[in-house]
């Protein structure tokens, strides 16, 4: 039994030497020292010792078994040691390696332009109003008094979603102005800038998708020269005071009198160059009186109120703001040229 006895115990020894884990720990300690182990096994048979031999050997065993438990403690402490020490070598934090850099995204010069059109605006009482990209038909044209036959209404020009031709991708921001009326009492004071939608080839200055600034004042004796007014504002404002403007009469079927109105050429100061085609002006918005039929349409009365309204392409303006001469810069998000802004 003493010869059993230390055999388990210097095997118990080796194989400890050799464990990998807690868990190969853990087996090991149930293997010899648990209730089912080999040493427990071997106690129960002294049973069998002579008077003499029973100390000796019990007092082997418990030899052999702290022997066993002291060396588990070590093997514990050690195995803990290690694996702190590894994690804080594979978590350890290197600041001295340079840090990644952040990029800041900036606006978009339309953006720019348009935040600088809805500050000057506000600045003047307008108040911001929305509709939707997707339109009905009765809204962006109907209700404009825009007649059925008008070419604005042609499959080649709309894009159209449904086959009826009741609802189209909107071609213009005029009619927020119809819905903006239909929900609100005079006075009205707003603008509404947004994406409209024409089938246009891309060139230098059309693009299928473009953007607008609608304006509607409604009120009692508004005249032409409100409007005028108002958009001599805006343009000293954005392009400097001394910057004229010129008021050419026009045809719109939502105004009238109607007029397109003209900004000297920013590129030359009106003395002719390429970008103005030589007419020393460059065209900037339509605008007008609004038509006593739209009024009433909306369930304005006509003889009580009257308004202007005016739709000032905003990607022109952009570009005169920054003298870009081809309008698909634009929207081709190349960031060498965004990123002058
Ligand atoms: N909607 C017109 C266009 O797209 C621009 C315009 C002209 C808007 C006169 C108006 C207006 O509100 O009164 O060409």
């Amino acid at each position: 039994m003493k010869e059993t006895l230390e055999k388990l115990g210097s095997e118990a020894q080796s194989a400890l030497a050799g464990v990998g884990s807690m868990q190969e720990l853990e087996a090991l300690r149930v293997k010899y020292l648990g209730k089912k182990g080999e040493i427990t096994a071997i106690l129960k048979q002294m049973g069998s010792l002579s008077a003499e031999e029973r100390p000796v050997i019990g007092q082997l065993a418990n030899q052999i078994r702290a022997d066993i438990e002291e060396a588990i403690a070590e093997k514990t402490t050690q195995m803990e040691e290690n694996s702190l020490s590894e994690r804080l070598i594979s978590e350890a934090l290197d600041v001295t390696i340079p840090g990644k850099e952040v990029t800041v995204g900036r606006k978009h010069p339309i953006t720019i332009v348009l935040d600088e059109a809805k500050e000057i605006f506000i600045g003047m009482g307008f108040d911001i109003a929305e509709g939707p990209e997707v339109e009905l038909s009765v809204y962006d044209f109907d209700k404009l008094n825009i007649p059925a036959t008008h070419p604005a209404r042609e499959w080649t020009d709309t894009f159209y979603i449904t086959e009826d031709e009741s609802v189209h991708l909107r071609c213009q921001t005029s009619p927020v102005q119809v819905r903006v009326m239909e929900k609100q009492e005079p006075p009205i004071r707003i603008i509404s800038p947004g994406r409209v939608y024409r089938k246009d080839e891309i060139d230098a200055s059309h693009s299928p998708m473009f953007h607008q600034i609608e304006g509607l004042v409604v009120d009692k004796g508004v005249t032409m020269g409100d409007l005028k007014g108002t958009l001599n504002l805006l343009v000293s404002k954005l392009y400097g005071e001394s910057t004229k403007t010129r008021f050419r009469p026009h045809h719109f079927p939502f105004t009238e009198p109607s007029c397109e109105v003209d900004v000297q050429c920013v590129v030359c100061g009106g003395n002719g160059c390429r970008t103005c085609k030589q007419s020393g002006w460059l065209e900037l918005l339509g605008a007008g009186v609004v038509h006593p039929k739209v009024l009433a349409g909306c369930g304005i009365d006509p003889g009580t109120y009257s308004g202007f309204a005016f739709g000032i392409g905003l990607d022109r303006m952009t570009m005169l703001r920054y003298g870009i001469e081809d309008m698909r810069l634009l929207f081709e998000n190349d960031l060498r040229f965004l990123n002058q802004f």
